[in-house]
């Protein structure tokens, strides 16, 4: 058990809802305490027609599940799990909804109109409750030894529009049928958006010399997101992704320099890209990749809606974006960055939350104040604010206002001294309690030669396995200083080496990333080890990635879901009822070298669809009990 859980649990007492129960339209729950009065205009619409989600009985009713090694999705007894809008499906554009080609050689331009590869974070919007909505997913990165139907044997510009048209966002319209659930099409909703979609840019860097190239010298219009990698959503409805893992696109040939190097950018980009596509040779462009790397926020339920990059939010690897609301209304946006040894972020908004939804607070996230996480060794912390002319972060340091404060903010937050921690992936935020939880997935360079030793927040060595911590700020989200603690350190006791045992109270597991606490007060928790890390040594045991469920009260970590092989587990998002839960499969059958072979595209996986000679495919899973009772029980 870990240090405070008793006392953090309980400390807050002041019956707010949590983020999921006020911000979803028509969520059937008792809206109790000041937060639906204080903004109670702008969720008027969401709360009509609310009622009281099921409670009683046992946090976690269902039978857990061992682990498993096979090509399968498995689900406990009683529950039912279905695959759609796997990779390739139309998203159902009137006019333009290609049919999935299974050897790959559907065209860039019907890519574009496609699911994209690579599924990631995901998140429900009601249009009639819980019977039928928008999803908005993720799709965070392609394998080119797939998407193409001869791979990377030859290397073509119209290969890299694939590629980038296969990245990026989908919404698409869903509704329950007699049976299941069913994608809708055409819909006037379904949209894609891939690394040539124009975005505007908000906030301080906002045009911005740094962020100003040849093709875009007002430095306000990118084209494009890509490496979406974990989704939150706001009480406004709009939905907010992360631009992760951005620096493998770029090309910054032999000499780069030190802002190149710390943002990680390679000489050669991993996805090949500039080869046929100028912009992302930053020898050329050197300012384009200071345009990714941010959350970028859309309103799924306009589809004539501009997307923003949000760079008063900070630039990062970010994994995503998850938002708490103070007792008067302002928006609290916490992210982490998950790259070894990086940060944590909070972005604390200057304005309250306006009545009108989407279109009223289409500059909040534009203004506020953004901070980086210091972890102290007694258990407290302190939200350093990353603010241009305080502290060290002046022009004499190199940073010559708050545009370029957030632009470099890994640069500001080691001048700062934030904690670099093991990876941070998905947060989630409990509005009731006030407390927030954040996955560190693993970090294996944590006290090896020449890298940072282990400290009281990341305190195991080569730490292979992860773990999941939490902290509750102090008085409300706005706190300057938090009370943290880890929930669980992540392992198998089977090991030998203590670092890599764990202290799971349950069903072992390894790698968490995925994290969505659902409106019962279930913590979900998603694994992703890599595939080459699999079935062998310290993880001989933990089996294919898998979602677990944590009850907070008692510790318990509980086996749900075990997924296909070589997959990772990812997204959550649920009916405004609590009776359909969808995630994401990604990566099914990844291979543990670099890309799939085209010449046997299904040799580690042919999930969903294990056709003969097929593909593996990225793809959505709807989970219902047979019954029709909560997810979870
Ligand atoms: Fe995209 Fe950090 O996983
Ligand atoms: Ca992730
Ligand atoms: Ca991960």
């Amino acid at each position: 058990m870990a240090k405070d859980f008793d006392t953090m649990e309980d400390s807050n007492r002041s019956g707010n809802p949590t983020i999921h129960e006020v911000s979803d339209p028509r969520r059937r729950i008792v809206v109790q305490g000041g937060l639906a009065a204080l903004i109670g205009g702008a969720l008027a619409p969401w709360l009509a027609g609310c009622a009281s989600i099921g409670r009683g009985g046992p946090l976690l009713g269902f039978k857990a599940i061992g682990a498993t090694s096979g090509d399968t999705l498995v689900v406990p007894d009683g529950y039912v799990a279905e695959a759609i809008a796997p990779w390739g499906e139309p998203v159902g554009i009137a006019g333009g909804m290609p049919a999935w080609k299974a050897d790959a050689s559907n065209s860039a331009a019907e890519q574009a109109l496609q699911m994209g590869m690579h599924h990631d974070g995901i998140h429900y919007y009601p249009l009639d409750g819980s019977r039928r909505g928008l999803l908005a997913m993720n799709h965070e990165y392609v394998d080119d030894g797939l998407l193409h139907a001869d791979g990377m044997k030859t290397w073509t510009a119209d290969k890299v529009r694939k590629s980038q048209a296969a990245h990026g966002v989908s919404v698409i319209e869903i509704e329950a049928s007699g049976s299941g659930w069913r994608v809708v099409r055409p819909s006037r909703y379904a949209r894609r958006f891939t690394a040539n979609t124009p975005f505007t840019v908000g906030g301080p860097a906002a045009g911005h010399a740094l962020m100003k190239t040849a093709a875009d010298p007002s430095g306000r219009t990118v084209l494009g997101t890509f490496n979406n990698c974990a989704s939150g959503m706001t009480p406004w409805g709009t939905y907010l992704s992360g631009e992760e893992n951005f620096a493998f696109y770029f090309a910054v040939g032999d000499t780069p320099d030190a802002h190149q190097r710390r943002w990680g950018l390679r000489k050669v980009a991993t996805f090949r890209w500039p080869e046929h596509d100028e912009r992302f040779d930053a020898t050329r462009n050197p300012n384009e990749p200071n345009r990714f790397g941010w959350v970028v926020e859309i309103d799924p339920m306009d589809p004539s809606s501009m997307p923003v990059k949000r760079t008063a939010l900070g630039r990062a690897a970010h994994e995503g974006a998850w938002v708490g609301v103070t007792k008067d209304g302002r928006a609290v946006v916490y992210s982490g960055e998950d790259a070894r040894f990086e940060y944590i972020y909070k972005f604390v908004s200057r304005d309250k939350i306006a009545p009108g939804g989407a279109k009223a607070n289409r500059e909040l996230l534009d203004h506020g104040t953004l901070h980086v996480a210091r972890f102290d060794a007694d258990g407290t912390g302190r939200w350093l604010p990353l603010v241009h002319g305080q502290g060290p972060l002046t022009a004499a340091n190199g940073f010559a206002d708050q545009g370029e404060v957030v632009i470099k903010a890994r640069q500001a937050s080691d001048a700062l001294g934030g904690t670099k921690m093991d990876r941070p992936e998905w947060l989630a935020v409990d509005q009731k309690s006030g407390e927030v939880y954040c996955t560190l997935t693993n970090n294996s360079s944590r006290g090896a030669a020449n890298m940072p030793g282990t400290d009281a927040v990341n305190p195991r060595a080569n730490n292979t396995m992860g773990g999941v911590i939490r902290w509750k700020d102090d008085g409300d989200f706005d706190g300057s200083t938090f009370r943290w603690s880890h929930l669980v350190l992540a392992g198998d006791p089977a090991n030998e080496r203590a670092e890599a045992k764990g202290n799971v109270k349950g069903d072992i597991f390894a790698c968490p990333d995925g994290l969505m606490l659902d409106a019962r007060g279930v913590l979900w928790i998603q694994t992703d080890a890599a595939a080459a890390q699999m079935y062998k040594g310290e993880f001989r045991n933990i089996g294919n990635n898998q979602m677990l469920a944590c009850d907070r009260t008692t510790g318990e970590i509980r086996r749900f879901l075990t997924g296909p092989t070589n997959c990772e587990i990812t997204g959550a998002t649920m009916t405004p009822d609590g009776t359909t839960m969808f995630i994401n499969i990604q990566h099914p059958g990844e291979t543990p070298s670099e890309r799939s072979d085209p010449a046997e595209p299904g040799r580690f996986s042919r999930w969903p669809d294990y056709a003969a000679g097929g593909r593996p495919r990225s793809a959505t899973v709807v989970i219902r009990k047979r019954d029709g009772g909560l997810i979870g029980t």
